[in-house]
């Protein structure tokens, strides 16, 4: 049946000059079908420079929002549309307007998960992989870092220098990771080096072994010479590192660490999507005109 859905895929891949985009937590069989699989940084990157006329993103809101902001004239689809960030609403604009008032010299640094709402009031995004450098290269020192509190310290931990500002909001599939979750499988796997997502809690991040985004979880992965590893990051992740590394052996650190709206971008919702045009994103004007400037500023910064 698979094997049906996906040569119907193909041929319309083909047919309509489509891609399909793929976050490393879709399930894996939208991974197989899909064109570009990365992290958030890798994803918004190279959905700027294709020359497809159809974007199908297998993530959730806010990533096909960045993709459309970017590309106004692509036609950007999502295979289910009520694929949603939860952490991506845990900002509030009235508290940015607040907080300028208060600081002449302050830069909005907003992680790419939010809405395009609040990236209108921002003036950079980042990614987990790229926060901390381009945090350090901003010349302001009073920083507002919207809306994961744990990227948020992650960063204020490495650049002492800045004043950053913590936003109340967070992944609530990370931040459930606990430190007995942790000791408990390293008891279990005593060998094991602990890799874990910033999302996660400054507990966890001070008991690992390597700390970086989804791709930097998983080329540390490929390219360290032990055989086990506890991840602290969504369950997705599990696809690469076993294709890759298939005599390595990774331990989830809890069996929660999945996130249910990712798990919506399924193989039959590909299809239908490229079969019928339907869920696509639309951006309209004034926002776009507003959001696309932070967007910018994080690809120009990170490289
Ligand atoms: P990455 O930027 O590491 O891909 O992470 C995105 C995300 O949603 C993590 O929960
Ligand atoms: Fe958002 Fe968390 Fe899901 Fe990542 S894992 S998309 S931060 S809810």
């Amino acid at each position: 049946m698979n094997d049906i859905i996906v040569k119907k895929i193909e041929e319309l891949k083909k047919s309509k000059n489509a891609i399909i985009a793929a976050h490393y937590y879709a399930p894996p069989q939208a991974q197989q079908v899909a064109d570009f699989v990365g992290d958030s940084y890798y994803l918004a990157k190279q959905a700027k420079n294709t020359d497809a006329d159809i974007v199908v993103f297998c993530g959730v809101g806010f990533m096909g929002e960045s993709v459309k902001i970017l590309n106004p004239y692509k036609r950007v689809f999502m295979p289910d549309i009520n694929a949603d960030c939860a952490m991506a609403h845990m900002a509030d604009v009235e508290r940015i307007k607040q907080l300028r008032n208060e600081h002449d010299d302050l830069a909005v640094v907003c992680y790419i998960n939010s809405t395009a709402a609040l990236k209108c009031h921002s003036d950079v995004c980042v990614t987990s992989s790229n926060a901390v450098k381009i945090v350090k290269s901003l010349p302001n020192k009073n920083i507002f870092f919207i809306p994961d509190k744990n990227l948020g310290s992650f960063v204020a931990a490495q650049l002492p220098e800045k004043n950053i500002i913590l936003n109340d909001g967070c992944c609530p599939i990370h931040d459930a990771v606990t430190p007995e979750q942790v000791h408990l499988s390293k008891a279990e796997h005593p060998n094991a080096l602990v890799l874990t997502h910033p999302e996660c809690r400054s507990e966890i991040l001070e008991m690992s072994d390597f700390i970086g985004s989804t791709a930097d979880i998983i080329r540390f992965a490929n390219e360290n010479d032990s055989d086990e590893f506890i991840i602290c990051t969504e369950d997705g992740v599990g696809f690469e590192l076993h294709s890759k590394n298939p005599s390595k052996k990774f331990y989830f650190v809890s069996k929660e660490l999945c996130c249910k709206d990712m798990k919506l971008n399924t193989l039959d919702k590909i299809l239908r999507v490229l079969e019928n045009e339907e869920n696509e994103i639309f951006i309209d004007d004034k926002t776009r005109a507003k959001a696309i400037a932070p967007l910018d500023r994080m690809l120009e910064l990170a490289e």
